[in-house]
């Protein structure tokens, strides 16, 4: 089977980790999310951490510079030799450049970039609400997927926590961030034949299957190629 090598774009809140986590155990492929890793630095005190933290808290994103070495030794790394998912990177075009570089230097290329879609105000319900594990990033919101038990992971029993970047003021930087230096990677994607898009906006139940059904899809073409 050819490798699949995916990028989950979207605004912030869409989904993308949530997906993400589903896609992960389906397909049985590393699965490298930039904010789950950042976050950890972060929590670890490394230098990556201490450098992106004051970004992070305020909504910014992280130079283009610190974050494309983190993904470039990741998707060189054995256990991606099938494919990988990447959340949340690339964000910026110049992080997009760096990645096709990095791909055509390893004689690869990106099999589908999906797009996760929601609006402004959908974004703000759902991160008003999310709770977070601290330990394993696992994503929950209070209505739409409530932990079982109140405030506890139901995977790992961890605190369910309220992300330092998921207080309003906050969440309208970060969608502000996203209109301004992330959504132009739709059409630079768009233009590659690389986007296909997924109606965000229903449960994520139905949103999942979408993205199956998506996948059908650019399994057939990748394989009609060969
Ligand atoms: P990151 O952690 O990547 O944040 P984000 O892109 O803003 O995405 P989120 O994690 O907020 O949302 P999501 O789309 O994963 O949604 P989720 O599934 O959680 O990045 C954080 C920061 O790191 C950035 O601001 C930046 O500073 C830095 N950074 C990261 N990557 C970078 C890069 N490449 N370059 C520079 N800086 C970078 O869902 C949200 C909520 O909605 C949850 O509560 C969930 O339960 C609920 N939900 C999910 N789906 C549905 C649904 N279908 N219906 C109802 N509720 C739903």
């Amino acid at each position: 089977m050819p490798e699949l090598n995916l990028v989950l774009l979207g605004p912030p809140g869409s989904g993308k980790g949530t997906q993400g986590e589903r896609l992960q155990e389906d397909l049985r492929l590393p699965y490298y999310a930039t904010g789950d890793i950042l976050r950890a630095a972060v929590r670890d005190e490394t230098e990556l951490g201490r450098t992106a933290k004051e970004y992070m808290d305020r909504g910014d994103l992280v130079p283009d510079e610190v974050i494309v070495g983190v993904i470039a030794e990741r998707i060189d790394s054995p256990e991606a030799a099938d494919g990988f998912i990447l959340d949340g990177f690339p964000r910026t075009e110049p992080q997009a450049e760096a990645l096709a570089a990095r791909l055509t230097e390893l004689d690869r290329a990106l099999t589908g970039v999906l797009l996760i879609d929601v609006d402004d105000e959908e974004v703000v319900r759902r991160l008003g609400g999310r709770r977070t594990c601290e330990e394993n990033g696992h994503v929950f919101h209070v209505d739409f997927n409530p932990p079982r038990s109140e405030g506890v992971c139901d995977l790992d029993g961890s605190p369910l926590v309220v992300r330092d970047d998921d207080e309003p003021e906050v969440i309208r930087h970060r969608l502000e961030q996203y209109h301004a230096k992330t959504e132009p990677l739709v059409g630079y994607y768009d233009g590659q034949s690389l986007l296909r898009l997924i109606d965000g906006s229903p449960t994520p139940e139905a949103v999942g299957a979408e993205v199956e059904r998506t996948l059908a899809t650019i399994r057939l073409e990748a394989d009609e190629a060969i």
